[in-house]
Order: structure tokens, then C-alpha cells, then sequence
């Protein structure tokens, strides 16, 4: 057997790679100028808080992934920058995909949201003088992983190693190894809308079957349908694949009914032609048929570094 390596190990990614849970907190912040070294102090005491609340209740899984936006990165952090990272980019197209503030995200994920309700309030406390909150989703399980439209959400991300290659950057950009980017986008539904389509339209919207959840064959899967569009392929044929952990979210008396979308990627590029197809539609001509019941109110990239380079962040 060959020796110990003595070389360190890889760095930690932050805890992208969780399934789907119960329950999720997301707040978009913007830092406050003057707010960097304050926001800077508080990232370094991201994983303590979260172990704080963690280790309480260890079978809740709590976890805590921030990521960081193009803009704040400069304000924050010396050295290297990592290379995919640039503002969303707006898209005009058949529908409207908006590009809107936000410096930091926090995604809270746990079984209850009580631990994740308690995360974000201490982490506030802790911002608040630095950053302020500029909005805050509280995502619940709805029935069977279902979204607000119905249908189960999530199924086809990719597992293991898979999701490992999809999410985690490798030597391409070897400075920040083991980071990801995250892509949220806030969608709230017209529920009437699409309550009017039979069951038969909203799976020919979808491009899976409602109640069992299976794909349809390609011979019947439409062009606009979400899934035609959002299957993509690299040169070789090989699917490029991303992980999603939308969760939905509403207010009943406001008819507000809503997907709260999060698209972790390596390379923000796979994602942002997903958003083409999407939004500004195929050379053929076809956009997402979702999207013709579904608005995108904001939208951000961030990047998301290792829990090592959190842990201890360059200063400037
Ligand atoms: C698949 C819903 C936005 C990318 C799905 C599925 C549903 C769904 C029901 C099928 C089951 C599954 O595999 O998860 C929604 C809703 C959205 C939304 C309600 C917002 C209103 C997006 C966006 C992207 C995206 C913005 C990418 C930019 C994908 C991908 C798949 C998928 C890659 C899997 C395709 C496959 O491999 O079969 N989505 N989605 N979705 N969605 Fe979305």
C-alpha cells in the first residue's frame, strides 16, 4: 500500500451538494457602503453560527451556503478573481429575465425551518450594521417535491459523482477549486392562467406526465416544452447538467404563488443557455411554454467559495 500523501487535501466545498429538504430561507443582501470589513468579519463566522444552530437538533441537517456577487467580490476580497463571475445578465427575448441587487445570498436548508428561521436571524443580527436584506423567501415542501403549478420539481438532477462534475469547479480555474456558482431567480405564477389549461396542455408545457411524473418520449415531448429546452448537450452528446433546489413559496391572501428557482453550475455558461432557451427562445424559434405563466422578479449570479476560503477570507 502507498504512503500517506502528505500533501493537504482538496479544499471543502460549501454544503452545495444536500438534497432537497423540508424547508428554506433565502435572503438577498446588499452591503452597505462602508460595510465590507463588517461583512468580511461576519463571513469568517458563517460555519460557526451554523454549527451553533446545527448541533442542537443534528438530524434537522441544517446548512448554510453564501454566495457572493460580482460587484461585492471587488469590494470584498483582494487577489484572484474567479473567472466565470459577472453580474446576471438581463435577457430580452419572447419573455423578460430582470437582473436585480444583491451582493450576498444566503441559502439556509434544513428539514425544519424553525433551524433555518434561527440561522437567519442570528446571521441578520450579526449583518446588520454591514448589510441589509432586500428580500427574503421562506420555501416550503409542497406535496411529492411538488412546485405551486404541480408538478414534481428536482427529479432529473444529477447524483454523485455526476453532481459533483456539474457543480464543483475543478482546473479550470484552479484558484478556486471546490467553489460553484449559483444562479436564483424569484418566479411568481398566474395561478388562473394556468389552472385553465387541461391536465394534457400544462404536461405539454412541463414535457412529463403530472400525476407519475415521467418524461414524455421524444416524439411527443414538445419543442417549447421546459424540458425540450432546458436538455442540452455538449459537443460530444453528453448532457451538461445543473443542480436545482427550487423551493415554493406564496401568500395566499395576496395571491402571491411562487418558485423561488437555484441553479447551482461550474460554469455559469450552461446555465445562462438554459435562460436563452428559455427566455429568448431556440433558433426555431420556441421559448418556454412555462414562461407564459410565470415572471421572473429578480434574478443574480453569485459565486460560492469554499467553506475553506469562508472560513478565512483575503482581506483587501
Ligand atoms: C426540470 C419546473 C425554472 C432548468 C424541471 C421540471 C420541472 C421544473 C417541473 C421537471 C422535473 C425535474 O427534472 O426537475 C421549473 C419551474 C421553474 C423552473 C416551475 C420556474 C418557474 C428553471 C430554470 C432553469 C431550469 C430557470 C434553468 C435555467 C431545468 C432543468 C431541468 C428542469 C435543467 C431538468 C431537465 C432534464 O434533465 O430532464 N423544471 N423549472 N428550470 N428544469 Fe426547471
Amino acid at each position: 500500500s502507498s504512503p500517506p500523501s502528505s500533501a493537504s487535501p482538496p479544499a471543502e466545498p460549501q454544503a452545495v451538494l444536500t438534497p432537497l429538504t423540508e424547508a428554506s430561507i433565502f435572503l438577498t443582501l446588499v452591503i452597505e457602503p462602508g460595510g465590507e470589513d463588517g461583512v468580511r468579519g461576519v463571513l469568517g463566522d458563517v460555519s460557526g453560527l451554523r454549527r451553533s444552530v446545527g448541533f442542537r437538533l443534528p438530524e434537522g441537517e441544517l446548512t448554510c451556503v453564501v454566495g457572493i456577487g460580482s460587484e461585492a467580490w471587488d469590494r470584498l476580497f483582494d487577489g484572484p478573481r474567479p473567472q466565470g463571475l459577472h453580474p446576471f445578465r438581463e435577457l430580452h427575448g419572447a419573455h423578460h429575465a430582470p437582473s436585480t441587487p444583491g451582493d450576498l445570498l444566503v441559502h439556509l436548508r434544513a428539514h425544519r425551518l424553525d433551524m433555518c428561521f434561527e440561522l437567519a436571524h442570528l446571521l441578520r443580527n450579526r449583518l446588520r450594521p454591514h448589510a441589509r436584506v432586500v428580500d427574503e423567501v421562506h420555501g416550503f415542501r409542497f406535496f411529492d417535491e411538488r412546485d405551486l403549478l404541480g408538478f414534481v420539481d428536482g427529479t432529473e438532477n444529477p447524483e454523485g459523482n455526476a453532481a459533483r462534475r456539474a457543480v464543483l469547479i475543478g482546473e479550470e480555474d484552479p484558484d478556486f477549486a471546490g467553489g460553484s456558482y449559483v444562479v436564483t431567480q424569484k418566479y411568481l405564477h398566474d395561478m388562473d392562467g394556468w389552472d385553465a389549461l387541461s391536465t394534457e396542455e400544462q404536461e405539454n408545457a412541463i414535457g412529463r406526465t403530472k400525476l407519475q411524473d415521467l418524461e414524455m418520449p421524444d416524439d411527443r415531448k414538445p419543442p417549447n416544452s421546459h424540458i425540450a429546452l432546458n436538455v442540452i448537450e455538449d459537443e460530444n452528446g453528453d448532457e451538461k447538467e445543473i443542480l436545482r433546489f427550487n423551493m415554493p413559496f406564496g401568500h395566499v391572501g395576496t395571491d402571491e404563488f411562487g418558485t423561488y428557482f437555484v441553479g447551482y453550475t461550474r460554469d455559469p455558461a450552461v446555465l445562462e443557455q438554459m435562460l436563452t432557451n428559455m427566455f429568448v427562445g431556440t433558433a426555431e424559434g420556441h421559448h418556454d411554454r412555462i414562461l407564459d405563466f410565470s415572471t421572473a422578479i429578480t434574478g443574480n449570479l453569485y459565486f460560492v467559495p469554499t467553506a475553506d476560503f469562508l472560513d478565512d477570507p483575503p482581506g483587501r
